[in-house]
């Protein structure tokens, strides 16, 4: 039942400062990767968009940091910049926060032609992405990712949208950024648990995709951990160049297509998000706890091996990511999954692995056999899992 798999445009060996093209027809765009590339940002954006007028779209943590720089960098080539600063936090992902964004582009007359930016982590990606794609039926939209999992994620393949209090990225639109400017120095002013829940994506694509790659990080995963560069810009690499492979190859995440293979975890880790309240868990340590439940049933229906679990469970703990889900009742976790965008004619479409480096999608797992699952891991047997 494996996907078919496109072939990546870039060998995971690949040196810094790169450049990756994400091959969409006449949504391609480029995929700029290197230090230092705040302050080309002018330079580089210049040749690329259509009006003068750009929206920096950040929020309160990362706008004392980086926004006086992209500021500089945009008006050194002619560009007429608005700084629109949205609070910090998951739980502000929302319709009201959205309107501030259009209230602010309306207010001083940005027009068609204009450029949305979107600086910051996934959050200010996904909601600056949305309003791109739907404020005058659609303006340009650049994506500069401040986070790991934003820029080995959530910045490539216009996935963009907004949470429902019920349910995770409920509303939302494809629409493809025009390029993703990955500035890995933003990287050294990022606390340490938001590294680490960057690790959870990282560690996906070689669970869904690079059985070697996934060899490669139980090899020496501390020093990305401690941001040694090279391994850092060759990993983050790697991570878009899958991305950008699986994305070119099914923009849409059509039935059957690879793309929805990237959502390992998410279908368990989007319950977690939504349970606890949004915030509570980072996303990308919800998706952590999401994959080792994911990995725990794929055992129970005899898919992969009890080895395989025990490696993603072991490389997981060592990023210090949280595996145990939390303990709410299995009926509120199987009512949240039921909201899942995946779910199709009514029924739940699950990503499981069958190896390590291999997964696919189950539309008709039995719905006691997931609810076993769930509780199994709730509660594990004498001698854990
Ligand atoms: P986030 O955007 O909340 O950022 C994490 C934290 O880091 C925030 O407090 C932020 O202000 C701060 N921050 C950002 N850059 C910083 C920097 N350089 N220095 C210091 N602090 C910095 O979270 P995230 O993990 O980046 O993204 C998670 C979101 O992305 C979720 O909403 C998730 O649904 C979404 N997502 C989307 C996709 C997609 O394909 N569109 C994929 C994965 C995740
Ligand atoms: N993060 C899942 C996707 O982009 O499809």
């Amino acid at each position: 039942m494996g996907q078919p798999k496109p072939t990546p445009h870039k060998s995971a060996t690949a040196i810094p400062d790169e450049i990756l093209a994400v091959p969409l027809g006449d949504r391609s765009y480029d995929i700029v990767l290197g230090t230092g590339l705040l302050s080309q940002l002018g330079a580089r954006l210049r040749p690329l968009l259509p009006g003068k007028q750009v929206a920096i779209v950040t929020n309160t943590t990362v706008a004392p940091r980086y926004l006086e720089a992209v500021e500089t960098a945009l008006r050194q080539h002619g560009f007429v910049t608005l700084a629109i600063v949205l609070p910090d936090g998951e739980a502000y992902k929302d319709w009201p926060h959205l309107q501030i964004l259009f209230d602010a582009l309306i207010q001083h007359c940005f027009e068609r032609s204009a450029t949305l930016l979107a600086l910051g982590g996934g959050v200010v990606g996904d909601m600056t992405g949305f309003a791109a794609a739907t404020f005058l039926r659609g303006v340009p939209f650049v994506q500069v990712p401040t986070t790991l999992l934003s820029q080995v994620d959530a910045s490539v393949g216009g996935k963009t949208g907004i949470n429902h209090p019920l349910g995770k990225n409920l509303i939302g639109a494809f629409y493809q950024p025009r390029q993703v400017i990955i500035d890995v120095d933003t990287l050294t002013t990022l606390p340490q648990r938001e590294r680490l829940a960057g690790m959870a994506e990282v560690i996906k694509y070689g669970i869904i995709w690079d059985a070697a790659f996934f060899a490669h990080l139980e090899q020496g995963v501390e020093g990305i951990l401690d941001l040694e560069h090279r391994l850092l810009i060759d990993t983050i690499c790697t991570c878009t160049t899958i991305k950008a492979a699986i994305v070119s190859g099914d923009e849409r995440e059509t039935a059957g297509g690879p793309r929805a293979l990237l959502n390992l975890g998410h279908t368990f880790g989007h319950a977690i998000e939504t349970l606890a309240g949004y915030g509570h868990w980072l996303h990308g340590e919800a998706v952590a706890i999401g994959m080792v439940m994911a990995a725990d049933l794929s055992q129970q229906l005899n898919l992969c091996r009890a080895s395989d679990v025990a490696r993603i469970r072991q490389l997981l703990t060592r990023c210090g990511l949280p595996v145990k889900a939390p303990d709410f009742p299995v009926d509120h976790y199987l009512d949240a999954m039921a909201r899942d965008k995946k779910v199709m004619d009514g029924a739940l479409r699950l990503v499981l692995i069958n190896s390590i480096g291999q997964a696919s999608i189950h539309r008709a797992v039995p719905m006691d056999r997931l609810r076993q699952s769930i509780q199994r891991h709730l509660n594990p047997p004498e001698g854990g899992l």
